[in-house]
């Protein structure tokens, strides 16, 4: 079945410009100038709307074991709210467990996505423990099941930590098989002597969590992981949900320096902060707990983060979307805040919340579809099936209205949450039409896709590597 997009804006690397697209089944097969276009085909009227490649979120949870619970999105309910929100590929973190072996824990997260999925995944590998087996395990991961990053934690000692020695093992492997080592930057080791002295104050109101998890602390293990990716060789490295400004000036001295560093950070950092949310009176900061944390309005932490967008030295916007209801989930940590679990949830607000920056001049329309799908699809080994709207491309595609206006709320989002962490946010844009390879899966608001269709997609090694 073909489908014509007409009158549209087609937003890509090289530019706006206005043209009709044609879909042929799941691929894009044509792109035309305004009006050139067959005839005797349906047609999708994108007049005034503009045509962007569907949004690509590199860093989610879906039902992550963590903190006591599990993250309340299944990839059922989770990629549902991913298309309603313009993502149509998600890359969720499968995980090995400390003691775990490997291609269990990959089999339990297959096993998890298979068959519930609405939009397209692939999957990142959390190494929870690295030893001679799951070094062996990254190079199969590589070679067979297109599993192309591995995800290492400085932070959660006990959980998912890994040592420096463990660290630079596995990124000597990675700069073997060209992979991708994806670090949570975060000083886990000092940062559980900060919350012991806390609680021990009687400091325990969800606020601490951020206290307690201090700017210096990031960039020094932000600065430690480029360091020991340099002793790998210049293993390349990715350092995710980046929050802070020193740490970012880590990375962007790297990237000066020419080195295969890149990092993400997430819309939570670039609108929310320790004052205003983790900082609510009572227990409600607790719905904004998360590691990284919220920084501080009275530092220049998201006037960085926008501008490092611009530069390239933030390369990629992801949500790490890890949901937690308010009750019973993070009710877990009342009267002591290292008890509430880890996590923000928003895979289905990061097209809208990222286009905001478009309409308060903090980025370009084309460095929007940059950071929300073309660099995310290059990144993690995509593109160019995902992430450009181009012939050969599969038919991602999303109508985006740019006079119309959404409204965030629990009321009417469509993830698994009791309450949202942009409640009352009013973006000056709104999805409109949602197309997942060929299939019109949202439509003004209604979703006319299926539990099942979304399709595991093996990766590639990065585009970016030197
Ligand atoms: O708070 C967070 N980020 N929860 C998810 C786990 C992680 O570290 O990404
Ligand atoms: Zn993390
Ligand atoms: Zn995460």
């Amino acid at each position: 079945m073909t489908l014509l997009i007409t009158g549209g804006t087609v937003i890509g690397p090289t530019g706006a410009d206005p043209a009709d697209v044609l879909v042929d089944g799941e691929k894009i097969v044509a792109v035309f100038a305004p009006g050139t276009g067959p005839s005797d085909t349906e047609t999708i009227d994108a007049t005034g709307k503009y045509v962007i490649p569907g949004g690509i979120d590199a860093h989610t949870h879906m039902e992550l074991p963590f903190g006591g619970t599990f993250a309340s999105d299944t990839f059922d309910t989770g990629t549902r709210a991913a298309a309603f929100g313009g993502t149509t590929t998600i890359i969720d973190f499968a995980v090995q467990r400390t003691g775990e072996v490997v291609h269990d824990g990959l089999a339990a997260w297959h096993a998890k996505a298979a068959g519930n999925c609405h939009v397209d995944y692939a999957f990142h590998m959390i190494l929870g423990g690295v030893d001679d087996d799951s070094l062996k395990a990254m190079d199969q991961l590589v070679a067979d099941e297109g599993i192309t990053s591995f995800k290492l934690f400085m932070a959660y000692p006990g959980v998912f930590y890994s040592d420096d020695g463990q660290i630079l093992r596995a990124m000597q492997k990675a700069r073997d098989n060209g992979a991708m080592i994806m670090m949570h930057a975060e000083n886990g080791i000092a940062i559980d002597v900060l919350v012991q002295q806390a609680l021990a104050r009687g400091e325990t109101d969800p606020i601490y969590h951020g206290i307690t998890r201090p700017e210096a602390l990031e960039a020094e293990a932000t600065h430690r992981a480029i360091m020991l990716a340099e002793v790998a060789q210049d293993c390349p490295l990715y350092i995710v949900h980046l929050s802070a400004s020193r740490a970012l000036a880590e990375v962007a001295a790297a990237r000066d320096a020419g080195r295969n560093v890149f990092a993400e950070t997430c819309p939570q950092y670039l609108y929310l902060t320790l004052e205003d949310q983790l900082g609510a009176p009572g227990f409600e900061g607790a719905k904004w707990v998360c590691s990284t944390p919220l920084r501080s309005k009275h530092e220049h932490h998201q006037r960085d983060l926008w501008q490092g967008l611009r530069s390239n030295d933030l390369a990629v916007v992801s949500t790490d979307h890890c949901p937690f209801c308010f009750k019973d989930q993070k009710e877990l940590g009342v009267g002591d805040f290292s008890k509430i679990p880890n996590g923000i949830g928003g895979v289905e607000h990061r097209v809208d919340l990222l286009y905001q920056g478009v309409v308060d001049g903090k980025l370009s329309l084309q460095r929007w579809v940059e950071t929300i799908a073309t660099t995310p699809a290059r990144m993690f080994g995509l593109y160019p099936r995902k992430g450009v709207v181009a012939p050969g491309s599969d038919a991602d595609i999303v109508l985006y209205d740019p006079n119309g206006r959404t409204r965030i709320s629990v009321e009417t989002h469509h993830m698994n949450m009791d309450h949202s962490a942009y409640e009352g946010y009013e973006i000056a844009g709104k999805v409109d039409t949602v197309i997942s390879r060929g299939e019109v899966i949202v439509s003004s608001g209604e979703y006319r896709g299926t539990k099942g269709r979304g399709q595991y997609l093996p990766r590639g090694l990065s585009s970016y590597l030197v």
